[in-house]
């Protein structure tokens, strides 16, 4: 028991570093140590989900989303009905979210009603400006330049695959999108090393690029950008890939269909791994575009338990923003 007491309280000294009351709007707004933090809360909360059934008692978290989704929905819904909290899911999949009014107007009603904001826009601007103007956490479910609570749910991953991330390569291969910025924010930030190989003109916005160098900079990461997916997945410890038109780029998907075969994830690219790396993915996927079957169907593939880590880091995300109860639950909580 004391020892049980131990470990608790060396959990909460971290999870108390600062992130009350701030936005997730990228990974640029946390540091290695709230990485670090997140990630012991998340395992806590996946081995112990019962611990924390009321961590968001009272909370209300409202959801707008103008794109489609299944699991980042569906994890954020279920993650906050477990912990005692409830949601309001708004398909703006119609229209923008500041057709009817202005961000600012939306957010000083909403900052009245409810305790965070989950947004999925096409415009990162849109995350940005609701952040700036709400008093409440806002938290990034995907824009065109970011999608970290994917990211984040990725790293743990292999954190509980590999253990010590810095140790580890992971190559991803295909189109310079947002998730691959999230992923190559987040291997900066933990200071480990990625490999990102696309086509010419599909590499990392240059200002992420920037970032994310300068974080490698100091915290021993390495970003290794080519256009070669054979090299970029040699003796590699996970591969990752996403889709090759994202949403939002649909009328580019004929053209893009055209550039990407090359970076196909199949049996060969995988062959140039090391013996015992992961086939990683966001999903949804386009099977055999992409990837192929006999690599996301192979033992190799982890894609599900990225899935399933959506809702145990996220809801770990939302009681370090929103959780005021966090602190109380974590000391209560069984280890
Ligand atoms: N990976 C992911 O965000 O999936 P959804 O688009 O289904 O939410
Ligand atoms: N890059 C993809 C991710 C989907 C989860 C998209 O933005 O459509």
């Amino acid at each position: 028991m004391r020892m049980q007491t131990l470990i608790t309280e060396s959990l909460l000294q971290p999870v108390t570093a600062g992130l009350f009351g701030s936005d997730l709007v990228s990974i640029r707004d946390l540091s290695p140590v709230a990485v670090e933090s997140l990630f012991q809360l998340a395992s806590l909360v996946k081995a112990r989900p019962e611990s924390f059934r009321t961590a968001l008692a009272g909370k209300h978290v409202a959801m707008f989303f103008e794109k489609p989704s299944l699991r980042t929905r569906i994890t954020f819904e279920a993650g906050i009905a477990a912990l005692g909290g409830s949601v309001s899911f708004i398909d703006h999949r119609h229209e923008r979210l500041d057709a009817r009014e202005t961000l600012g107007d939306i957010a000083h009603n909403l900052e009245r009603w409810v305790n965070a904001i989950v947004l999925r826009t096409f415009a990162h601007e849109t995350v940005e400006g609701m952040a700036e103007h709400a008093r409440v956490p806002v938290i990034n479910a995907l824009s065109e330049l970011e999608h970290p609570c994917q990211a984040l749910a990725d790293y743990f991953t292999l954190q509980e695959k590999f253990g010590n991330l810095k140790g580890i390569r992971l190559a991803y291969v295909g189109d310079g999108n947002n998730v691959m910025h999230s992923l190559l924010l987040t291997a900066a930030l933990l200071g480990s090393t990625i490999r990102i190989a696309t086509p010419e003109d599909y590499g990392p916005d240059c200002r992420v690029l920037a970032d994310a160098q300068e974080i490698a900079k100091q915290t021993g990461g390495r970003i290794e950008l080519m256009t070669d997916p054979g090299r970029a997945a040699s003796d590699v410890d996970a591969v990752y890939t996403d889709a090759w038109t994202s949403m939002g780029h649909e009328e580019e998907a004929e053209e893009r269909g055209k550039i990407f075969p090359p970076y196909q994830v199949n049996d060969q690219l995988m062959s140039r791994a090391r013996p015992h790396a992961v086939f990683m993915h966001c999903l949804p996927a386009s099977r055999n575009e992409e990837v192929t079957d006999s690599v996301i169907d192979s033992l190799r593939s982890i894609v599900f338990e990225q899935a399933e880590n959506r809702m145990h880091v996220q809801k770990a995300i939302l009681m370090m923003l929103v959780g005021a109860k966090s602190r109380q639950q974590l000391r209560s909580a069984h280890v």
